[in-house]
């Protein structure tokens, strides 16, 4: 019996064509829901792999299911999602895709912080709305980006990138990490800050660090007030590293001017969400590595993951390095 792939969400055929010579492969085939919890604990019980989205909460109870389990490949460099050492326990080896979408989300991300800045996103609305009727000194009037200071909190490779496009625009550039960067500063002439230094210098305050039990709710009220009051907050990391209630009050009583945000407390969120009320927030739906090409390679390196796993070789990218030795 072939061994069988799971996959969590309709790919396009050419994803799963490569992998139907040896495996058999079935997927949820609605692109626009999740696998019901129901459905995925059932699979998670027969497959020997399983292709996941970061929408999926891959907890203990489905690595329990997962008798046959040997490999659950995520489609995102993020794996907050997954309970990993429930997964290091039962030796099922957790793979993400990192590197592949390096350049891609920190496009996306420069790109927010932009339009945030320079308000490109009201703009379009207020032409398509039918308001412009005249050309006006201050129409629409945003914020310089060049020559101004950035601040990144998190610089893995994401947050590298992000800094290699602000040297393009002349900006001087903060950052704040667990550990010191010395290629990356000298790279492109960044300073390691402490984040409270961090947070009250920059104009610009990106997010780049990844969820875990230390960042997570690290953005209360209480930073958004020692920010400057022209300062803009751009996350394009994880919803929940970010108070969203504080956020909130601080952008209507002004502790900061903007904020372009990526990622949410809980996602989706509906129209009817109290920041998308407001003017100074430029919303997207986690969108960051959300080329056609970089979304295509990811795929295919979830698959290829899944293929190196079941054929008993090393991943190319795996999570947990000791999920053999449980
Ligand atoms: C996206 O958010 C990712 O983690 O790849
Ligand atoms: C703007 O278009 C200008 O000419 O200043």
């Amino acid at each position: 019996m072939k061994p069988y792939i799971f996959i969590t969400r309709k790919l396009p055929d050419e994803v799963v064509e490569g992998l139907q010579d040896s495996y058999e492969v079935s997927m949820w085939d609605k692109e626009e829901m999740p696998v019901p919890r129901e459905r995925l604990l059932e699979e998670a019980g027969k497959a020997d792999a399983l292709l996941t989205m970061l929408s999926d909460r891959i907890d203990e109870e489905v690595l329990e299911a997962g008798r046959n389990l040997k490999v659950v490949a995520n489609l995102a460099v993020g794996y907050d999602n997954i309970d990993v050492p429930a997964a290091t326990q039962r030796g099922i080896a957790v793979c993400n895709t990192p590197d592949v979408l390096t350049d891609t989300t920190a496009d996306l991300t420069f790109a927010l912080l932009m339009a945030a800045a320079r308000r490109i996103v009201e703009a379009a609305d207020y032409i398509k709305g039918d308001k412009w009727k005249s050309w006006s000194p201050l129409l629409l009037a945003g914020l310089d980006i060049h020559h101004k200071k950035i601040g990144i909190v998190g610089m893995g490779k994401i947050g590298a990138a992000v800094a290699k496009r602000a040297t393009g625009f002349e900006m001087d550039i903060l950052y704040h990490n667990r550990s010191r960067n010395m290629e990356m500063e000298e790279a492109v002439g960044a300073q390691y800050v402490s984040f409270d230094e961090l947070i009250t210098e920059s104009d610009f305050i990106v997010c780049m660090t990844p969820l875990t039990e230390q960042t997570r709710g690290m953005f209360t009220r209480d930073v958004f007030r020692k920010m400057k009051k022209t300062a803009i907050f751009v996350n394009a990391a994880r919803g929940p590293v970010v108070d969203e209630g504080a956020l909130y009050d601080a952008l209507v009583e002004g502790d900061i001017a903007g904020a372009g945000l990526d990622v949410f407390e809980k996602e989706p969120i509906s129209a009817s969400h109290p920041l998308l009320k407001l003017n100074n927030v430029t919303a997207i739906p986690h969108i960051g590595s959300s080329s056609i090409e970089t979304r295509m390679t990811m795929m295919n390196l979830c698959a290829y993951n899944i293929s190196l796993v079941l054929s008993e070789k090393e991943p190319k990218s795996l999570v947990n390095k000791d999920w053999k030795n449980s």
